[in-house]
């Protein structure tokens, strides 16, 4: 991949290359779709529904931030990751914030925190538990009660919001996932590509084998392999879609 696509899949520059269309101001004015994008560890699912929810004014919600500040939170307590009771009562009671640039778990912000090789595996542990992701599942819906939303994740499309207007399910071959996740500024960790590879690797297989809520595409869903596509293409392709769906209404 050249050297400048690699930087627009970066989470970072993920705006550098839009430039906002006069479309863009009547789009905002339609009706308010929930766009759900699920997909694998590090397949740049964050910088492009960041640029599809900065196109049309809507709200971009990471909710895997949602899992790893339960997971920071378990850490700091020193709750084990298969404890399940505690840990849905802390996800009960805790208040979660995620904005376009803050995550923050009862008012200590954890931006940067929740993006380390540890959190990584503790997120992966609590997303395991069936009734930790009921809760978190629960506070997901009612962020999309009003529509104009683009919420990221692994189960948007087949558990969190079945009835989507659109659902795109990102891939991309894991040589290429460990480049973006390497170059990735917010997250922390070893740089090494055969490293990163394992780990996600490893996270690919939890994902998707846990009895609850496991990673597939929704047979609805729209799947882009995005191996070796600019991110700016994949952006392109799915304001396509949108735009017709908004149009045919
Ligand atoms: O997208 P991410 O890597 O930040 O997600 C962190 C972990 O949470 C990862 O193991 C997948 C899991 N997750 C999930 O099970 N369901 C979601 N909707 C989002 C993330």
């Amino acid at each position: 991949m050249p050297a400048c696509d690699r930087i627009f899949w970066s989470r970072s520059n993920s705006f550098r290359f839009l430039s906002s269309s006069p479309s863009s101001y009547y789009l905002h004015a339609m009706r308010k779709l929930i766009i759900a994008i699920d997909g694998p560890s590090g397949v740049g699912k964050g910088t492009v529904a960041r640029a599809i929810a900065a196109e049309l004014g809507y709200r971009h919600v990471d909710s895997g931030a949602m899992y790893r500040a339960v997971g920071w939170k378990a850490l700091q307590l020193g709750v084990g990751l298969d404890q399940e009771d505690t840990l849905s009562g802390l996800a009960t009671d805790s208040t979660i914030e995620i904005s376009a640039t803050l995550v923050a778990i009862d008012g200590t912000d954890i931006t940067r925190a929740i993006r380390t090789p540890e959190i990584d595996k503790a997120a992966a542990a609590v997303a395991r538990l069936p009734n930790v992701r009921a809760i978190l599942v629960g506070r997901q819906r009612r962020l999309g009660l009003d529509g104009g939303i683009v919420m990221e994740g692994r189960d948007i499309g087949t558990v969190v919001f079945p009835q989507a207007d659109l659902k795109l399910y990102l891939d991309a071959s894991v040589e290429e996932r460990a480049r973006r996740r390497a170059s990735d500024s917010a997250h922390s960790g070893p740089v090494a590509l055969a490293e990163v590879a394992t780990a996600l690797k490893e996270r690919d297989q939890s994902d998707s084998t846990r009895a609850a809520s496991p990673l597939y595409a929704a047979a609805d869903a729209v799947v882009i392999d995005t191996t070796g596509t600019p991110v700016a293409d994949v952006v392109a392709q799915v304001m396509a879609m949108v735009r017709k769906l908004l149009m045919a209404d």
